[in-house]
């Protein structure tokens, strides 16, 4: 059976640095019709489980610790066993929205998660905050990149743990060099590819963010 890619959009709040913003967030799910992964599960547990839809929730793997991107992770992980992945350059982020429970695996560059015969290979991609990681699956010619890199530049790092030099070097050193023709699957918003994308990193350096 195939592995395919399925998108759930969920709404909420961002909260960080003591301001709040209603957020839409892209959650994905990869895998077939026996078992999948989920990739940020934001905001709504309830919407996230119809979408899993009693296959196998063989992780959560989180881009970054975001309360927009892990807000939903704690129940889903009750209610389904599935283990919660982070990196953990993001705990103090993690730690500010669920203080009482820790993720139960840490991410690390390199490493490859296999789900339905495909394998997602984490990229340590820091700047939008610490431990953001980035998921690249050749299989399916596709990069989730959550908050480092959007249809038209880097993600925010006006806020507390992120950093523009050190998002620019994760997506010139570990995203612009992937397959032009890869999509890139996003945190919020729309997809693009690493080619409409890469012919724009010195606009995005000239102009800061
Ligand atoms: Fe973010």
């Amino acid at each position: 059976m195939a592995a395919r890619i399925e998108l759930l959009v969920t709404s909420g709040e961002f909260s960080l640095d003591g301001g709040t913003w209603q957020v839409d967030n892209n959650v994905w799910l990869v895998g077939d019709d026996r078992e999948v992964v989920v990739i940020d599960a934001a905001h709504d547990a309830d919407a996230i489980a119809s979408a899993v839809a009693g296959r196998t929730l063989v992780a959560i793997v989180s881009t970054h610790a975001h309360n927009d991107h892990i807000d939903a992770a704690p129940e889903l992980a009750a209610r389904t066993g599935a283990p919660i992945l982070l990196h953990p350059d993001d705990q103090v982020l993690w730690q500010q929205t669920h203080p009482d429970r820790k993720p139960d695996g840490a991410l690390a560059d390199g490493q490859r998660l296999t789900v339905a015969g495909v394998e997602l290979t984490v990229l340590h991609t820091p700047g939008h905050s610490p431990g953001a990681v980035s998921l690249y699956a050749p299989a399916l010619g596709t990069v989730f990149t959550g908050d480092t890199l959007f249809a038209g530049g880097p993600g925010a790092t006006g806020r507390s743990f992120s950093d523009f030099p050190t998002i620019v070097d994760s997506i010139r050193d570990r995203l612009l060099t992937l397959p032009a023709e890869t999509v890139v699957r996003t945190g919020h918003g729309d997809t693009t590819t690493i080619g409409a994308e890469a012919p724009h990193l010195a606009e995005w350096i000239a102009r800061g963010h």
